[in-house]
């Protein structure tokens, strides 16, 4: 049986807590918040202990994970405390906001061989998942080119004027490296033509290690209610659409007249909040068979070295060779 602490009593914070608790697998032991009232109220609801910091927590309860989903500007002092202190974390998106502070977390899981999973939980949605395994299977082929594209309300948050891509930019740069590998070369274009104050739809450009080259496109110049995303592969056996991260996946094989058409029932079908669900069960179940719990803290990482080269790609106006990475 896990044990787990739980850090950040947030809306998020709530789905991951709640889903701790829904597997037979795992057991949340308490929760914290720096404002108490909210630790408080939360614990009432899941009927669990309730401390105003992680480290009351930890000295009154014996735990062998943390899971941090509190503000994302504060990821990094929780994650390092828990690690520190000899505990797995699953830590929300963005692993940390600062380059040399996901480095750290990374870092200091190796040195303790302790496990470090990352949010990046658009990996779990159905639509993604069928796509991944078609690919897999070879039904694809060999990748051509794979496009991206979100697009949704906004603009929000601190991050004056790239916080877009401090929002968006953990998932779509990690749905880049799932279904493409690693970033070669990128260029990123942004813009702000509704003169936010904020680049609100951004474009790049790459080319990835499985040779392929790719469009990623996300935005705030949309609504939340009229479609988000889409994704589309296409290989030489294949091409494939996956529309929104739970909805459906379509798959055209160059030969032959049959296309395979997968869709979520629109009954019983999959939320967005389940891919927040499948991705803690995941965690608890690779801890429990002793597997990493993919995706890794070094995949935020290299996530958040693509945000930083996307801002610098645009800010000098270049293209960028993360690839040739040390
Ligand atoms: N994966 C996704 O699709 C997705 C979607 C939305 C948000 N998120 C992420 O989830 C996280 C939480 O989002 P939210 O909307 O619940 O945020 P929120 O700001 O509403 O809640 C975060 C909570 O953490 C608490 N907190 C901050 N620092 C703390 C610390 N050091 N110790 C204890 N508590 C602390 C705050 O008081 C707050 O109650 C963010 O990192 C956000 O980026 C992920």
């Amino acid at each position: 049986m896990l044990r787990v602490g739980a850090v950040g009593c947030g809306p998020i914070g709530l789905i991951h807590q709640r889903a701790f608790q829904a597997h037979k697998g795992s057991k949340l032991m308490g929760v914290c918040d720096v404002v108490f009232d909210k630790a408080r109220d939360r614990g009432e609801t899941l009927g669990v202990p309730a401390y105003p910091s992680l480290k009351a927590l930890l000295e009154s309860q014996q735990v062998d994970a943390v899971s941090v989903v509190t503000t994302d500007t504060h990821h990094f002092e929780p994650a390092m405390q828990a690690l520190q202190a000899g505990k797995h974390v699953l830590v929300e998106k963005p692993i940390t906001i600062e380059l040399t502070e996901g480095e750290q977390l990374v870092a200091e899981a190796d040195r303790r061989n302790l496990e470090l999973g990352v949010n990046h939980n658009r990996r779990f949605g159905f639509a993604y998942r069928t796509g991944r395994r078609w690919l897999d299977e070879g039904r694809i082929g060999r990748l051509g080119y794979l496009l991206i594209r979100q697009a949704q309300g906004g603009p929000y948050g601190t991050r004056k004027p790239f916080h877009l891509v401090w929002d968006m930019g953990p998932h779509m740069f990690d749905l880049v490296r799932f279904f493409g590998g690693e970033v070669l070369s990128m260029k990123a274009e942004m813009t702000d033509t509704r003169d936010t104050g904020y680049y609100t739809s951004i474009a790049v450009a790459m080319k990835l290690s499985s040779g392929a080259v790719s469009t990623l496109l996300f935005s705030w110049d949309s609504v939340f209610t009229k479609g988000l995303e889409y994704v589309e592969l296409c290989g030489d056996k294949g091409r494939c659409t996956m529309h929104e991260v739970n909805q459906e996946a379509c798959l055209y094989p160059h030969e032959g007249d049959e296309s395979v058409i997968v869709r979520t029932d629109p009954f019983h079908g999959y939320q967005f909040q389940d891919t927040f669900t499948r991705r803690v069960h995941a965690f608890v179940d690779d801890l429990a068979a002793g597997r990493p719990p993919s995706p890794l803290g070094s995949d935020g990482l290299a996530s958040l070295r693509l945000m930083y080269d996307c801002v610098r790609s645009f800010e000098e106006d270049r293209v960028l060779k993360p690839g040739a990475r040390k």
